[in-house]
């Protein structure tokens, strides 16, 4: 650090310049992330409320009281009003939350956690934190987990099975249905990742599509990761916990007692973290309400058609599956996909790579222009390759 500081006008010069290496959502290139540009009225709130505190919520009452009206709407969403939780840093977090609460709540010699080989790397990085094993089993021919394999790797030692809505790689929806019979004849602790899907699958049924039942209604689900700052146009940091019922969450509780609050009951894994993002949630869940959000899942479906067709005019590449929502998986059996994926690159297009495949995630600042100019610049990518 200089011992002088520089006036804001030096420093605001260069913070332009340097920032301009940086993608943005308005250019619509980045086709490859599962988050969005923030809502205006979300932002507004956002910088409101920088000072919040929720590592403290008796210094922030109030905030902590929208915090807990915010999950109970996110809970309805998920047909469980009564429904408590938290609003974290990320999908990461919350899976790892889910997972915590999972083994406090069991017995002692049980260790391993059943998941499909789609989940997201967060899992791996929760058992490693802690000490479990995390015992991946392979998906069926849609892509969904493969239900006799979970089945048969349900042993004396399993404490919790993990479901997918809406996966990572292919937007995917695991039979949430079937994971609930077994964690309830099991005696199992079920955790559903709809970190991307739980602001997309709610409205389905309304607006025509195939539904899926993959939340709370199902009586063996225990927990939810729901993510605001996905599908749910919150500014980062917004990830979401939601668990059953008070006994679930209690699990990872503990008692704070030096805060200038007053002592509390704490049960995140950090202490300190951001009130605003809660309340920002809040009022976007509130102003949106689900016509709202039901608009922006219908324009987001409409445009994936729309690339969906495009990729199915093509030859050389194709889609892995037919998107069952806003994710379109591109392959191709004649070009290595990375260098298809460089290509676009080159183009100023920011896709994901996935082993075997390109993601597009369809987000809310994808606009019809961009998804036409990324086809024309795929297909002469895909024609020009020998
Ligand atoms: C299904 C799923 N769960 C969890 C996560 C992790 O979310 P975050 O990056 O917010 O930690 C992701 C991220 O893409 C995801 O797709």
């Amino acid at each position: 650090m200089k011992e002088k500081g520089l006036p804001k006008t030096l420093v605001l010069q260069q913070l332009k310049s340097k920032l301009k290496e940086d993608f943005t959502y308005d250019s619509g290139k980045i086709l490859g992330s599962m988050c969005t540009k923030p809502h205006a009225f979300a932002k507004q709130i956002y910088m409101k409320c920088l000072e919040k505190n929720l590592g403290d919520p008796g210094l922030f009452p109030a905030t902590a009281e929208l915090e807990r009206e915010a999950i109970q709407l996110l809970g309805s969403l998920l047909s469980n009003p009564s429904a408590c939780g938290h609003f974290v840093s990320g999908g990461t977090e919350a899976n790892i939350m889910a997972l915590w609460a999972a083994r406090n709540l069991s017995e002692q010699n049980r260790n391993e956690v059943i998941a499909p080989v789609s989940a997201h790397y967060s899992f791996d990085k929760a058992a490693n934190l802690l000490g479990l094993k995390l015992v991946k089993v392979k998906l069926d021919e849609q892509f969904q987990v493969d239900i006799a394999a979970v089945k048969d790797a349900v042993t004396s030692k399993t404490l919790a099975l993990v479901g997918v809505a809406g996966s990572t790689d292919l937007g995917i929806v695991d039979s949430i249905t079937e994971l609930s019979e077994i964690a309830l004849t099991q005696n199992l602790y079920l955790h559903v990742d709809a970190a991307f899907g739980g602001f997309v699958l709610p409205f389905f049924k309304e607006l025509g599509y195939p539904s899926f039942d993959f939340d709370f209604k199902l009586p063996g689900v225990c927990s939810i990761t729901v993510d605001p700052h996905k599908m749910g146009l919150a500014p980062i940091p917004a990830g979401g916990i939601l668990f059953r019922d008070e006994a679930i969450m209690k699990s990872v509780s503990v008692e704070v007692p030096y805060l200038a609050g007053g002592n509390t009951e704490q049960s995140t894994i950090v202490g300190t973290r951001s009130g605003a993002s809660a309340v920002a949630v809040w009022a976007l869940l509130m102003h949106l309400g689900r016509e709202g959000y039901k608009a922006v899942v219908k324009r987001c479906m409409n445009l994936t058609s729309k690339l969906a067709e495009g990729i199915e005019k093509m030859d050389k590449v194709s889609l892995v599956t037919k998107p069952v929502m806003n994710i379109v998986g591109i392959k191709s059996k004649v070009i290595d996909i990375r260098i298809i994926a460089q290509k676009l690159r080159e183009k100023g297009w920011a896709v994901s790579v996935f082993p075997k495949h390109i993601r597009i995630a369809v987000m809310p600042h994808i606009k019809p222009a961009h998804v036409k100019s990324f086809l024309k610049d795929l297909k002469k990518i895909v024609n020009e390759n020998k």
